[in-house]
């Protein structure tokens, strides 16, 4: 199973792919890193690994749809089997996300439907919830919307502050992508008219 890992930043969630990889857990090879922002540490840790790196920078573009195709085009290059969006701050075009549909994941800092959009831990806080988590969920033209694909819960505690809450988050997001890309690869879940339909246990 060929992946294209697209990225904005720091690019933790695509190491623990890697490492996914690396320890048989995740039977997929990573095709490409492609960041829309030079110089950031995810793409330093794609070519540590020497992982195929681009940089398609959306500045560079006069309009989103030029973009898209520039986007689209370089992953197509690469024949991948899924496209996964790893901390991918760029919000994309319904041309693009149809041509991709039910092959490109995304993950999330909440658990959905709550709390889309950014400043998720902020919120969360704020509203007292009792939980938090995250999500990862196939994408739809609308955002943090697509079917989900599966959850981690964590609990959210009284004295929380957006950096300890956000760190617990990681960690699990940094259990659930992995988890969840390998339902994929096994076939074990597909995007369907009604949803996400699951074969078997999630982690
Ligand atoms: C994660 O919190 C993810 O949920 C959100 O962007 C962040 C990416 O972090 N979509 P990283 O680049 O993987 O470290």
């Amino acid at each position: 199973v060929k992946l294209v890992v697209l990225i904005s930043g720091s690019g933790t969630n695509l190491q623990a792919i890697i490492e996914a990889i690396e320890k048989g857990l995740v039977h997929a090879e990573i095709s490409a890193v492609i960041s829309n922002r030079p110089d950031v540490r995810g793409l330093a840790r794609a070519r540590d690994q020497h992982i195929a790196t681009e940089v398609i920078d959306h500045k560079q573009f006069t309009d989103r749809h030029r973009f898209d195709q520039a986007l689209l085009e370089a992953i197509e290059s690469y024949q991948p089997d899924l496209v996964i969006l790893a901390g991918f701050m760029r919000i994309l075009t319904d041309r693009f996300v149809t041509h991709f549909h039910g092959k490109m994941l995304n993950i999330h800092p909440s658990l959905l439907p709550k709390y889309k959009g950014l400043n998720t831990h902020a919120r969360a806080i704020e509203a007292a919830e009792s939980e938090h988590g995250c999500s990862v969920h196939f994408v739809n033209n609308e955002l943090d919307s697509g079917a989900v694909i599966g959850q981690f819960k964590v609990p959210l505690r009284m004295n929380d502050t957006v950096e300890t809450l956000s760190k617990r988050v990681q960690i699990a997001e940094h259990k659930l992508y992995p988890a969840c890309i390998e339902l994929l690869c096994q076939k074990r879940i597909q995007l369907t008219p009604e949803g996400v339909e699951h074969r078997g246990q999630l982690l």
